[in-house]
């Protein structure tokens, strides 16, 4: 992907501390990683950033929703497409350190008059937003999945794309991830699919 040095550098930033924090994943116990589960990035990763990247652009999205910044790596990319089409990214999260860390790299990367930032309960704002959306990535705790989608689903425009992580990665959300897909399956109103790109990403486009 060709990004200006300015969000080069960021994600140069963001790589090197996804670097250092496997080898936290590759000697600690699963166990312990999730007790600590808000120390880390959590990253989508670098291919699903640069395929999320590509789509909005390709698909012109103005409006994107997402749920879960984390440190802001996946917003990155998300921020760059939005520049790109004239839109704006509208992400949300539960925790402060972590919206205050995103906004200071998103300022880094020169692309802060391209995001909303949005602290708390992702299914607080569906539930009070008259916003709609034309492309969503989904990527907070797994068990709010269905539920988000449930609250999104009618804001999203027709011709949407929606993009959800972990779908084949860590083994243990497979019951969520499974729910997510059948739950989408179910509206009969996208075509969908399954892609095995970073940890697994169910991608799914909203027929005309
Ligand atoms: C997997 S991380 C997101 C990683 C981020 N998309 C990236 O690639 O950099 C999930 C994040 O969602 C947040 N989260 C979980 N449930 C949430 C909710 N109901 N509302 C808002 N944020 C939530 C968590 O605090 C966590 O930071």
């Amino acid at each position: 992907m060709e990004f200006d040095i300015k969000v080069r550098r960021v994600l140069d930033k963001y790589h090197q501390r996804i670097s250092e924090e496997e080898v936290f994943w590759n000697s600690l116990p699963m166990e312990e990683m999730m007790e600590r589960e808000d120390e880390w990035l959590l990253a989508v990763g670098k291919d699903t950033g640069n395929f999320i990247n590509s789509l909005a652009k390709s698909a012109n999205s103005k409006t994107l929703l997402e749920l879960g910044t984390s440190y802001g790596y996946s917003t990155i990319f998300l921020a760059e497409a939005a520049r790109a089409n004239g839109g704006q990214v509208i992400t949300l999260e539960l925790h402060a350190d972590k919206v205050n860390y995103a906004k200071e790299k998103i300022r880094e990367a020169g692309l802060e008059d391209f995001v909303d930032f949005h602290l708390g309960d992702a299914l607080d704002f569906l539930n009070n937003s008259k916003l709609t959306f034309d492309f969503v990535l989904v990527d907070i705790w797994k068990r709010f999945y269905v539920p988000s989608f449930d609250l999104f689903y009618p804001k999203l425009k027709k011709g949407a794309w929606v993009v959800a992580d972990n779908m084949l990665y860590p083994p243990e959300f497979k019951p969520e991830a499974t729910a997510y897909r059948n739950r989408v399956k179910e509206t009969h109103s996208f075509d969908s699919i399954l892609l095995p790109i970073g940890s697994g990403i169910e991608t799914s486009y909203l027929r005309e």
